[in-house]
């Protein structure tokens, strides 16, 4: 089996990863000692039109038309369609020069070559896995973004110190295995990759199992180990958010990403008939739910509209007109940027619920936690950089949704490069980046990764 990609051999990440590196300019991380000509050579071998063609390539692999005309995606994490659109990125990958593996959590690498094969390589990349009714640039957009910048370097013929290292993270979406980032938490030794074996999808097929039969196809890609410790890692993104395109921003240098808690509500009453039962002996699990639901948005009140709280999910047994419901299970997602707030209220859910039912009896479970990460200079600085090098308009802003980027803290320096989307829409099939927006960005991603790879 080959091993590819351990370059700063003998560092993996698991337990102390958070003490793994030291202030960035112990370890030059961001060396600036690079021939400015290089660069520019490597930034104006970005091609606008063929990143584009292959955002709607990608596109059309799970893609769908609204009955607005909205052209979306649905492309679940580790079925055929993640497959086939991972083969077609590693199609266009190894005819770039780049060597193909995969990790055992299905983390998929593309592996630019740099002059000094043993050092640890800046890792850029994203997701590949959408919501079911999802957009064309959320996660592929920086894989895409990412293949780009080794495209750049190569047909440049600019090689950096330190390889390049693209990666397409597993289920980060977490549409058809919640909780999502399932692939970067094993990559960072977050949790144990067991931890998510159990999940089961709305089918009942266990993560574990959807992951086997992926690695199962792919069984002709060299293996490598599970985590290691780059040098540094950059993600670029769409924004989801309306910032960058209402100030007429061309770049997001993302300082950080807010914190996120998830929960399951399992609300048990007695399902009954709805004809006969008198409300006073009925142990109605829907009118249950909703008084929590409405005790809990009371908890999340937030005169400052910061803090964000939603219900996006709720199941019902038996689910039928004429029987009271005999279970309720649904779901919240709670962020916010402060841990201070993130964590009170986050810890008041459960006693809040409990304290609202009437008939009913409840369960609490927390299965997803990710504190608000703060990105620190290193990166941040080298996107900036590059924005103004190129001229472009950019300004700093936290990320209100989650990335994998958020794992990567603890393990090496790393940030994110926002780029504007229209309305600020994600998650939603209209989502929409101009052609122009994503050829800046993959620029800007390929001088920085330039950079923090030592130059050539
Ligand atoms: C990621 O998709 C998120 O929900 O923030
Ligand atoms: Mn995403
Ligand atoms: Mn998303």
């Amino acid at each position: 089996m080959a091993r590819i990609g351990q370059a700063d051999a003998g560092r993996p990440v698991g337990k102390g990863a958070r003490m793994v590196h030291g202030p960035a300019e112990d370890r030059g991380v961001g060396d600036r000692r690079m021939a400015g000509g290089a660069a520019a050579d490597a930034v104006a071998a970005v091609s606008e039109g063929r990143l584009w063609d292959r955002l709607m390539a990608m596109a059309r692999i799970g893609g769908f038309t609204t009955e607005e005309g909205h052209e979306g995606v649905n492309r679940p994490c580790l079925t055929p369609l993640d497959r086939e659109a991972r083969r077609l990125l590693i199609g266009w990958a190894q005819a770039a020069g780049a060597s193909v593996s995969v990790d055992p959590a299905a983390n998929l690498f593309l592996r630019w070559e740099g002059t000094d094969p043993s050092l640890a390589p800046v890792l850029t990349g994203s997701h590949m896995d959408t919501q079911p009714q999802g957009g064309r640039f959320d996660g592929i957009y920086g894989v895409l973004a990412g293949l780009e910048a080794i495209e750049a370097l190569a047909a440049s013929g600019v090689r950096p110190r330190r390889p390049v290292e693209v990666v397409a993270w597993t289920n980060e979406e977490g549409g058809r295995f919640a909780p999502g980032c399932t692939g970067s938490m094993s990559f960072a030794g977050f949790k144990p990759m067991s931890a998510f074996d159990d999940i089961v999808d709305a089918e009942g097929v266990r993560y574990a199992d959807a992951l086997a039969a992926q690695l199962a196809e792919e069984a002709d890609l060299p293996r490598r180990p599970l985590g290691y410790v780059p040098h540094a890692y950059v993600e670029a993104h769409i924004e989801q958010g309306p910032r960058l395109e209402a100030e007429g921003q061309d770049i997001g240098v993302v300082t950080g990403i807010q914190g996120s808690r998830w929960f399951t509500v399992t609300v048990e009453g007695r399902t009954d008939h709805a004809g006969t039962t008198p409300l006073s002996l009925r142990k109605d699990a829907v009118q249950d739910a909703l008084r929590a639901i409405a005790a809990l948005n009371a908890l999340m009140h937030d005169p400052t509209d910061v803090l964000r709280f939603t219900v996006g999910s709720i199941a019902v047994e038996p689910g039928t007109s004429n029987s009271v419901a005999r279970r309720v299970v649904f779901t919240i997602d709670f962020r916010h940027p402060d841990e201070a707030v993130l964590r009170p209220r986050g810890d008041a859910i459960a006693g809040v619920v409990q304290a609202a039912l009437k008939a009913c009896t409840a369960r609490v479970h927390e299965r997803f936690t990710a504190w608000p990460a703060d990105f620190g200079p290193t990166v941040p600085e080298a996107v900036a950089r590059a924005a103004a090098s190129q001229g472009l308009k950019a300004i700093r802003l936290p990320s209100g949704a989650f990335h994998d980027a958020q794992f990567l803290v603890p393990v090496c320096p790393t940030g994110m490069i926002f780029i504007p989307c229209r309305g600020g829409v994600s998650h939603h099939p209209s989502e929409y980046a101009e052609p122009r927006a994503c050829a800046n960005g993959a620029r800007v991603l390929t001088e920085a990764v330039l950079e923090l790879a030592g130059g050539p």
